[in-house]
């Protein structure tokens, strides 16, 4: 099959509404709704708690507070995170990230240009420059750059003292990060999937603000379909307005909420046409599998990487798709989910094999 195949279909499952990554568009969409104090940030209570010991801490000693690391998957609030940071503080904030600084020199010069108790963001902190994580670790530890200056065998560094300032890092990888990067952040932060409860909270809060109507069960309703992440929430939200206001019914309720998410294919447990169309090809054509993933890629008219990359990880996760070492496999919860029922002896027969293979033969 040749690639543009693939390219027509993948064109028209993105952009996908489930995807927990924002687009450019929405940033400024975003930013409008992101909460500025703690207190306005439903869910991640464990977080939340121990955040503010950090900033109450710093605040009472009049010093800026120890580096501070978020980490956890997109979409669930590290850069709001950041912001409120820096809000707590009542301290300026520099945003940048990991990708614009490509050499120690674009470091240097933000952190040489940065004033007594600035919070310096550093989004996907991950994705920095090797020579610049170096310089920052020295800078994070003793406030203190080498600028080099002169090039070739005549350049030398000349120290310089740096305020006192506090890093707020985001990253999706953690486990990316470099060990001695990692530890000089005094506090990490782990954001991990929300409950429905907690998106409803941000999802009334969000309807408050947007100046649109919404009944309980409406935003229950939404809440439910969105993945555990308030971008996705914000997301399926913004449709459902869209699809009130159309209706003339102005008002989000359970009736345009179900209506809005059948019409955008997103189903009660938030799954899209991509991530049914997975599923129900492993239960009806590889009765449950296991079956290898460019072969399911096949039968779904995506690339493998389109599967593995994008539906793969939330039904994993979810457990309605198990990864064996012989390929992937329904689990029961696919079928009931797709109503349907696996044939007798299944499950014990196919996860059976796998722990007499011993496992790691055969993957993919
Ligand atoms: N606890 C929360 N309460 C209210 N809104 C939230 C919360 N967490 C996230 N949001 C909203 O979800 C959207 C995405 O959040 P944010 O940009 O902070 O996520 P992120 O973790 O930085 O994602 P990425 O990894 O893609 O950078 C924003 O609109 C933000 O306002
Ligand atoms: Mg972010």
């Amino acid at each position: 099959m040749s690639p543009s195949h693939f390219e027509d279909h993948s064109a028209d499952v993105s952009p996908r509404l489930v995807d927990p990554n924002g687009t450019e568009d929405e940033q400024q969409l975003e930013a409008a709704l992101r909460p500025k104090k703690l207190a306005d940030f439903p869910g991640q209570p464990r977080v939340r708690e121990q955040l503010s010991l950090v900033i109450e801490a710093a605040r009472r000693r009049a010093t800026p507070p120890d580096h501070i690391l978020f980490s956890g998957p997109p979409g669930l609030g590290k850069t709001s995170l950041a912001m409120i940071v820096a809000s707590e503080l009542e301290a300026p904030i520099r945003i940048t990230s990991g990708p614009a600084i490509q050499h120690a020199g674009d470091l240097a010069a933000i952190l040489s240009s940065l004033n007594e108790g600035e919070v310096l963001f550093l989004d996907e902190i991950h994705r920095m420059a090797r020579p610049a994580e170096e310089m920052l670790y020295l800078a994070m530890e003793d406030f203190r750059v080498d600028v080099i200056v002169g090039k070739g065998p005549g350049a030398t560094a000349i120290p310089l003292e740096l305020p006192r300032f506090t890093v707020v890092g985001a990253t999706t990888r953690a486990g990316l990060l470099p060990a001695p990067l990692r530890d000089r952040f005094g506090f990490t932060g782990h954001l991990d999937y929300y409950d429905a409860a907690d998106l409803a909270d941000i999802l009334a809060r969000n309807a408050d603000l947007l100046g649109v109507p919404a009944t309980r069960e409406g935003i229950t309703e939404i809440a439910g379909r969105s993945r555990g992440t308030p971008r996705i929430a914000n997301r399926l939200l913004r449709r459902v307005r869209d699809y009130a206001q159309v209706h003339g019914r102005h008002v989000v309720d359970l009736t345009s909420a179900r209506a809005a998410l059948e019409l955008f294919d997103v189903d009660d447990d938030g799954l899209d046409r991509l991530d049914r169309a997975v599923l129900e090809a492993l239960c009806r054509r590889f009765g449950g599998g296991p079956v290898g993933l460019s072969t399911l890629a096949v039968a779904v008219g995506e690339e493998p990487d389109t599967v593995e990359t994008v539906a793969e990880p939330y039904l994993v996760r979810e457990g309605y798709m198990i990864r064996t070492p012989r390929g992937r496999a329904a689990s029961p919860r696919a079928w009931t989910h797709l109503g349907l029922r696996p044939p007798d002896g299944h499950f014990t027969e196919t996860f059976q094999r796998d722990t007499d293979d011993g496992g790691g033969r055969f993957t993919g």
